[in-house]
């Protein structure tokens, strides 16, 4: 494997983080630790890397709960311009797990890549008594190296999952991620990934130009999600179609039902040009296709990943008009 390169990307977490010297798993501040220190913390990476080099890369340093559009087309452009070069097998990403499965979604669905581009992360930070960070870095550079390995999945607790169906599930537990009816890909145990089954090949959802119109827009197209709930009120939807929105994706109850107040007000927003998105809120089975709305249903993905979609979709349109 000589010559042969895996990139890691880091871009804060609680992977990344510390504590305030108690070695606290809770109350600790994230995104502290570069990722030279993240590297440092693994003694056992150059055993999987099995020759390779690994490229380190530091995007950014931040709690992934204030992820933006402007972090996302730095971090897409840098996975573009690694997954060019003939040389590199695979990238890894340290990301924070508060919005990891979004991250994982938005470059699964931008660059559809057919190496693999693993995320990691960590619930617990860098200096706890027992980090899972360490353990979980050297799955991730283990399925990034792995031949069978492609596309954008997320690695956490020896469990591998697809972008499409990964979503957080737990504020607490090591394991906190799982991928609800489409079950896990693989998992990783002794260096080594049991695959359950094979990555689907990825998808080009929005055409070899999508990186670009990401790449070339300084305002994405605002897309929001508001949910269908008891009490629901038309005046929500309203405020936002005042306020410019351009996309609503409408979590919505059980098979994609919606609050009889909200849709008088979500059918003038469609009238005015909104592209208006039924997700479910449920954790598991999707909106299934049948049932007549006037709204399109988001199929399988959740409200967060639905929103995506609908925003790379419209930012494809804006940038051909
Ligand atoms: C974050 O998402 O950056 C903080 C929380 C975590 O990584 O678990």
């Amino acid at each position: 494997m000589a010559n042969r390169k895996i990139v890691l990307l880091g871009t804060g977490g609680t992977i990344a983080g510390t504590s305030s010297g108690s070695g606290n798993a809770f109350g600790y501040t994230a995104g502290q630790v570069s990722v030279e220190g993240l590297v440092a913390s693994v003694p056992l990476l150059p055993r999987v890397l099995a020759g390779r080099t690994l490229v380190v890369e530091q995007v950014a340093q931040v709690d992934s709960k204030d992820m933006d559009d402007a972090l996302w087309r730095a971090l897409a452009l840098r996975c573009a311009h690694w997954l060019a070069q003939d040389d590199v097998d695979g990238l890894v990403i340290t990301h924070g797990t508060d919005t990891l499965e979004e991250t994982a979604y938005f470059l699964h669905a931008l660059l559809a890549p057919a190496k693999p581009v693993v995320l990691t992360c960590a619930m617990r930070p860098a200096d706890a008594l027992s980090a899972d960070g360490p353990q979980n870095l050297l799955d991730a550079v283990v399925v990034a190296c792995d031949a069978a390995a492609r596309g954008v999945s997320v690695v956490c607790a020896g469990v591998v999952h697809g972008a499409e169906a990964v979503q957080k599930i737990h504020t607490w537990r090591l394991d906190a991620f799982d991928s609800g009816d489409a079950g896990p890909l693989a998992q990783v145990a002794r260096a080594t990934v049991f695959w359950a089954r094979n990555p689907a090949p990825a998808l080009a959802r929005y055409g070899e130009s999508a990186i670009n119109s990401i790449a070339n827009l300084s305002i994405w197209p605002r897309v929001e999600i508001l949910a269908s709930h008891a009490g629901a009120r038309a005046d929500t939807v309203r405020a936002l179609v005042r306020d410019g929105v351009q996309g609503l994706i409408v979590a919505a109850t059980g098979n994609g039902t919606l609050h009889h107040a909200l849709e008088p007000a979500l059918l003038e927003a469609q009238a005015a040009g909104v592209q208006v998105w039924r997700a479910t809120r449920c954790a598991n089975g999707g909106v299934l296709p049948g049932e007549a709305s006037p709204f399109p249903d988001a199929g399988a993905l959740s409200p967060v990943k639905a929103r995506i979609a609908l925003q790379l979709q419209l930012a494809a349109v804006q940038q051909v008009s």
